[in-house]
Order: C-alpha cells, then sequence, then structure tokens
C-alpha cells in the first residue's frame, strides 16, 4: 500500500480518515491549519497503532504556498518512506457558516470558495505530477447538495462545485488510471460549524432513517475503502453517507 495525502487531518473526518487509512496499511501525510497540536495527536494514535504518519501545515485557501507544499511533501515522501509518489489523495479540510443568504458577505461568501472549491481544484492540480497510476482521489462534499438547508447556501453550492469537478477529474485523469469520487457526508457529530447541540442533534436523527447522525468513523471507512483496491472498480460516483437524511 502506498502513502497518501489528507486534508484536514487534525480533527472530525479527516482525523478519523487517517487512522482508518493507516490501520489498512497505507502510510498517511495529514494537514492541520490551526491545531498543530491535534495534529501531533493524530500521528501518535496512528504510530501507536503501528502505522506511520507525518503532519505538515496547509492552508486550503493559500494557492500560491501549493508549490512549497509540494515540495514539503516530496521530503517526507523521501525521507520517510523512501519513495516520490502519492497512491491517494483527500480533499477534506472544511469549515462551516451559518448565515441565511440574504445577509452573506462576499467576504463570506469568497472564504467558503476559496476551501471548497478553488483549493481543492488547485491543490489536485498541483499534486497531480506525484499521483501513481491506480491512485485514488476523494473529494469531501455534503448531502446539502442534495437537500436544501436554509442557511448554508454558499457552502452547499461549492460542494456541489466539487461533485460536477469530481466527475471532470475522473474524465480527465481516467487515462492515467487514476480514480475520483466524492463522499458525502450528511450531520456527523464533529465540531464543524461549532458543532451540534442536543435539540439540533434530536432533530437530525428524527430526519434520518436510521435514526441517529453519524459518527466520523462512518465516513472514514468509505473514504479508506475508496482509497483501497475494494474500491477499484468506483468511479466518477458521489456516495452519499448519511444512513437515510431526508428520505
Ligand atoms: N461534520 C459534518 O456534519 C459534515 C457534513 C457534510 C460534509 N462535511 C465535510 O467534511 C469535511 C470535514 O469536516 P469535519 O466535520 O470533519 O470538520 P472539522 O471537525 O471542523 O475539521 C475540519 C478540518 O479542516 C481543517 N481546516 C479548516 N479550514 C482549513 C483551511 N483553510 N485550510 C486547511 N485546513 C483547514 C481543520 O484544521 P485545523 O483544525 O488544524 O485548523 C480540521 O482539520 C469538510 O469538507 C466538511 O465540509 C462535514
Amino acid at each position: 500500500m502506498g502513502v497518501i495525502v489528507i486534508t484536514g487531518g487534525s480533527r472530525g473526518i479527516g482525523a478519523s480518515a487517517a487512522e482508518h487509512a493507516a490501520r489498512c496499511g497505507m502510510g498517511v501525510i495529514l494537514t492541520y491549519n490551526q491545531h498543530p497540536e491535534d495534529a501531533d495527536d493524530v500521528v501518535r494514535r496512528i504510530e501507536r497503532a503501528g502505522g506511520k504518519g507525518v503532519a505538515l501545515n496547509l492552508d486550503v485557501a493559500d494557492v500560491e504556498s501549493f508549490k512549497g507544499f509540494r515540495d514539503a511533501i516530496l521530503l517526507v515522501l523521501r525521507e520517510t518512506w523512501g519513495t516520490s509518489t502519492l497512491s491517494g489523495l483527500v480533499n477534506n479540510a472544511g469549515y462551516g457558516l451559518f448565515n441565511p443568504l440574504a445577509s452573506v458577505s462576499e467576504a463570506q461568501f469568497d472564504g467558503l470558495f476559496k476551501v471548497h472549491l478553488k483549493g481543492p481544484f488547485f491543490l489536485t492540480q498541483t499534486l497531480l505530477p506525484l499521483l501513481e497510476e491506480n491512485a485514488s482521489i476523494v473529494n469531501l462534499t455534503s448531502a446539502t447538495t442534495r437537500v436544501a438547508t436554509a442557511g448554508v447556501a454558499p457552502y452547499a453550492a461549492f460542494k456541489g462545485g466539487l461533485e460536477v469537478l469530481t466527475r471532470y477529474m475522473a474524465k480527465e485523469f481516467g487515462d492515467r488510471r487514476i480514480r475520483v469520487n466524492a463522499v458525502s457526508p450528511g450531520a456527523i457529530r464533529t465540531e464543524l460549524g461549532g458543532g451540534l447541540n442536543d435539540e439540533f442533534e434530536a432533530m437530525l436523527a428524527e430526519q434520518t432513517a436510521l435514526g441517529r447522525v453519524g459518527e466520523p468513523e462512518d465516513v472514514a471507512r468509505v473514504i479508506a475503502m475508496l482509497l483501497s483496491q475494494d474500491g477499484a472498480w468506483i468511479n466518477a460516483q458521489t456516495i452519499e453517507v448519511a444512513g437515510g437524511y431526508i428520505i
């Protein structure tokens, strides 16, 4: 198994995906933005379970930093794994913002655009030369692309764009046998957008066929499967991982 990069691997879904991928035998380069200590904890948990992980800093909104990030990855690949290629990339980093459409500012719109669509586009473009034949790219989107949820319009619109981009990436990278899929979580118990309070969680559980909100592991297992050869014939799909949310 090869080495993968997971953006936003310091917390939530990304942290759980990093641990699951490592448990499946993958080397993991995980990134953090503002919480290096959380990323270090994830690396320690991976190492305690017998895997190998390295944490690097990355702001997905800062496209100019991506070439330097690629150089840092190459150094880590060489020093830690004795290789110069990647077998996977998970575009997971993100943040939530609740604001009704009528009051969204241009700065809020641009901030969400950079992290949820422009960043994944140019990060993937920058790391493409490092991706091996048969590599797997997983883009994290959201069930809000299917169910309109008041207060998250720009976020959902950019996640929808990322689902379209997923199909275009699959089309254009297919000649290198690189698979590209989107994983679209429903409500998951993380700190995204300030996390869930009891009342909100009860409402979301009520709207979900399986009667509860999701845990990061519920999504992480699917990401790890798509990164592995078990997902070798899954391509250009958006897979909702939401327990049957509003069906
Ligand atoms: N939780 C849900 O219910 C849910 C539902 C649908 C989709 N999603 C999507 O799933 C992905 C993971 O969300 P989560 O719930 O796990 O969130 P989370 O627990 O809040 O974790 C977010 C992660 O993204 C990183 N991050 C945030 N802004 C960044 C930036 N500008 N550059 C680089 N890294 C950045 C954070 O790093 P630091 O902590 O180091 O700053 C952290 O590792 C996101 O794309 C989110 O939109 C989540």
